[in-house]
């Protein structure tokens, strides 16, 4: 069963990935085309301009994807692919690609849920067994999922608005910081005053594993239109230090609310996923939140953090080995819950 290998295709949002994954967990290519200069204009991802740009990449990044690890169609044993959640033209891209691959080489087809790709990323990277507490967080994403089985999530929380990285996209915005804003923010947090400003915590006061950042990003308008009220404009201290205090705050909530989720029922690991687990100040957080509990804190490399067509294999080949088969009647669901 080891020799198993699987090509995963992802091409939800604004990256055409693929990847080559064996069954024993060796990751033998990931090719990961992103599409943010195609976007940076328009503040945003454009749907259809994503949607063309997958329909012209997928090709390549699967063929590249092939040779990079030395293999050909022949020796695949499955072709997974990303059927939903996402922007419904890039998924159905993805969906219309590996279905021709798989009629073409008389491949089995296995649909994946990308949230569940994003999920079952430490079982690739560091082999952990069933069951763990996975936080998702993105610019997409933001959830708790307990995770007890390939295809056995429970979610318990979530943002109720915007997901951390949008919020700290939307922050470099109003502070003309450049994009993606979640490395802006936290090269000038570094050099910030976290104390000078106080920023709300939403729904900490109340109980359970919701979460809400599109109050923080409001209150950090105000407080930068206030000071430009008061002075004239934004020195480069306010911008850092208002940066600081965002940072803290987005950090805060998410430890307490990770605090939360592993009262409801202790697990050994605490893994996250997604591009707001790069921030330092965030990690060293979640990472103590973890300590106290007595679970393992779990980070897997940022490259297969972020969308990827590696986790999309590997959560083909979990799928595939509890017997799951997809038949060319899949489809792309633009919402797709786990
Ligand atoms: O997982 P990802 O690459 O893409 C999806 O959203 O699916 O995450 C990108 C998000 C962006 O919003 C970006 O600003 C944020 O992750 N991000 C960060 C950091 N690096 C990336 N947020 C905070 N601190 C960072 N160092
Ligand atoms: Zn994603």
């Amino acid at each position: 069963m080891d020799d198993q290998i699987f090509l995963g295709i992802e091409s939800s949002c604004d990256d055409t990935a693929a990847a080559i994954v064996t069954a024993d967990r060796r990751i033998l290519s990931s090719v990961v085309s992103s599409q943010t200069d195609l976007h940076a204009d328009f503040g945003g991802v454009v749907p259809e301009i994503a949607a063309r740009a997958h329909a012209e990449k997928l090709d390549l990044a699967v063929e590249e994807a092939l040779q990079q690890a030395g293999v050909t169609l022949r020796d695949l044993t499955g072709v997974a692919v990303t059927a939903g959640p996402g922007l419904i033209g890039g998924v159905m891209a993805g969906v219309m690609c590996a279905k021709g691959i798989a009629a073409g080489a008389g491949l089995p087809l296995v649909g994946v849920n990308h949230l569940a790709g994003h999920a079952l990323t430490p079982r690739l990277t560091d082999g952990i067994d069933y069951p763990y507490l996975m936080l998702l967080v993105s610019g997409g994403h933001c959830q708790f999922l307990r995770v007890d089985g390939p295809q056995d999530f429970t979610r318990l929380g979530g943002t109720i608005d915007d997901a951390p990285g949008e919020a700290f996209d939307k922050l470099a915005k109003l502070l003309a910081l450049p994009q993606p804003g979640g490395p802006a923010v936290e090269a000038e947090a570094a050099l910030g005053d976290a104390e000078r400003f106080r920023l709300p915590r939403p729904l900490l006061d109340r109980p359970g594993c919701d979460m809400s950042f599109s109050g923080l990003k409001t209150a950090a308008l105000r407080l930068r239109d206030r000071l430009i009220a008061e002075q004239g404009g934004l020195r480069q201290q306010d911008r850092r230090d208002l940066c600081a205090a965002f940072q803290n705050a987005v950090a805060e909530v998410l430890a307490e609310k990770s605090r939360r989720a592993l009262a409801q029922g202790p697990v050994p690991v605490l893994a996250v996923a997604g591009g707001v687990a790069a921030n330092k100040t965030i990690r060293a957080a979640l990472e103590q939140v973890a300590q106290d509990a007595g679970s393992r804190f779990l980070a897997p490399p940022l490259r297969l953090c972020t969308d990827n067509g590696a986790m999309i294999a590997w959560a083909g080949i979990e799928r595939f080995r509890l017997g799951h088969r997809d038949g060319m009647d899949l489809t792309a669901r633009p919402r797709w819950p786990l």
